[in-house]
């Protein structure tokens, strides 16, 4: 089984949604999706009320998800780690042990936008307008990354 796992600051607002659109695309018996903050901030909680607001919008439940934060475990468990922004990005590479770790950490947005290093803007204190944003951004991403994982040829990127 092949897992990935979805990296914010709070894993409240991007992440959460980043892992219900991603999960959503993908044989859930083939593909483990995931998703974690860099910090404690919110460890147990439920995702932010406007990321449940504009999942749901588009036919996606996100209430099952809680909070937790990242932890170095995870590059045992853990395929790929995308990360929605360049502070999530050092955070973890950080924490990472080896190389190989760190090869399995990329910015969400390279995945349509390569070696721009785009960035997932935080919408914690935003409107909707801004959750909307992200969401679609997010989607097109995990468009893109969700066509890789299924033909398997991630390795050639
Ligand atoms: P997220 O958004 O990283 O997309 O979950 C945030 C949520 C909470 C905070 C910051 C960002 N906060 O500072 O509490």
């Amino acid at each position: 089984m092949i897992k990935v796992l979805m990296v914010c600051l709070g894993n409240i607002c991007r992440s959460p949604l980043a892992h219900g659109i991603l999960e959503s695309k993908l044989d859930n018996n083939l593909f483990k999706v995931d998703s974690a903050g860099t910090s404690n901030y919110h460890t147990d909680k439920l995702p932010d009320k406007r990321s449940i607001a504009v999942a749901r919008k588009n036919g996606l439940d996100i209430t099952n998800q809680r909070a937790r934060q990242f932890m170095v475990e995870d590059f045992e468990t853990f395929d790929y780690i995308y990360v929605m922004d360049k502070s999530n990005f050092e955070h973890v590479v950080k924490m990472a042990r080896n190389v190989k770790d760190i090869s399995k950490i990329k910015l969400i947005l390279n995945e349509i936008k390569p070696n721009q290093d785009l960035e997932v803007p935080d919408p914690y204190y935003d409107g909707d307008s801004g959750f909307n944003a992200v969401f679609k951004m997010l989607d097109k991403a995990c468009n893109v990354i969700a066509i890789r994982l299924k033909k398997g040829n991630f390795l050639l990127h």
